[in-house]
């Protein structure tokens, strides 16, 4: 699979989805195979620190997170999109994010590379708040980014959409679900130019 799309919004249809779907949209008509998985559908729990992982560089917790990670694993490029809670990401991002604490001894005590002679990954990040400042912002991104770091993935381009509360506010501007799907369009073309 191309490229792994990760909804955190638990909002159904949301103005993060939207935007996803639009990114994704593009990757589509650029002849890309993609999959968009919804963090707030599956059934994972928080990561226990139980430290068993440190022994293998494996999660323990018999969840539905035992799926993803093979698709992280799998796909040539990975997009997040989020909204902004309380000035961060959502517990439900969060929680993801912190069930790769697993891929974080692999990598840096067990020195296990999970992608052997190919290097890094290509991610996008997209987010959407209410609040207008940039600065807001920052958190999430920061976050995302030590995740991309852990998992192996180099993030390639960013969408920020501020100032979108209500559901479906984000299609008041049509022009940001285009510029959103060219991204898309663009992001995959990267990866086949790498
Ligand atoms: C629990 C909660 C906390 C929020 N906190 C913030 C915030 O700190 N900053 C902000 O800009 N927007 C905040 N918002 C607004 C959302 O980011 C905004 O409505 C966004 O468009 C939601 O995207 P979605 O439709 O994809 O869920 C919050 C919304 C919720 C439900």
């Amino acid at each position: 699979m191309a490229l792994l799309a990760i909804s955190a919004s638990p909002r159904k249809g949301g103005n993060s989805e939207q935007v996803l779907n639009s990114f994704v949209g593009g990757a589509s008509t650029a002849g890309r195979e993609t999959e968009i998985i919804r963090l707030n559908g599956l059934n994972f729990r928080p990561c226990q620190a139980c430290g068993l992982c440190a022994a293998t560089g494996k999660c323990v917790l018999k969840d539905d997170m035992q799926f993803i990670y093979p698709k992280l694993l799998s796909c040539e490029g990975l997009v997040i999109s989020t909204p902004i809670f309380f000035g961060t990401i959502p517990a439900q991002l969060k929680m993801f994010i912190d069930r790769f604490q697993c891929w974080w001894y692999a990598k840096f005590k067990l020195k296990k590379p999970f992608i052997p002679n190919e290097g890094k990954k290509y991610a996008f990040f997209i987010s959407v708040g209410a609040l207008k400042k940039k600065e807001h912002y920052q958190c999430a991104q920061d976050v995302v980014e030590v995740f991309f770091h852990v998992a192996n993935f180099q993030r390639k381009g960013s969408l920020l959409f501020r100032g979108y509360d209500e559901k479906g506010s984000i299609t008041r501007e049509p022009q940001n679900l285009q510029k959103a799907f060219q991204a898309g369009i663009d992001f995959v073309t990267s990866l086949h130019q790498r």
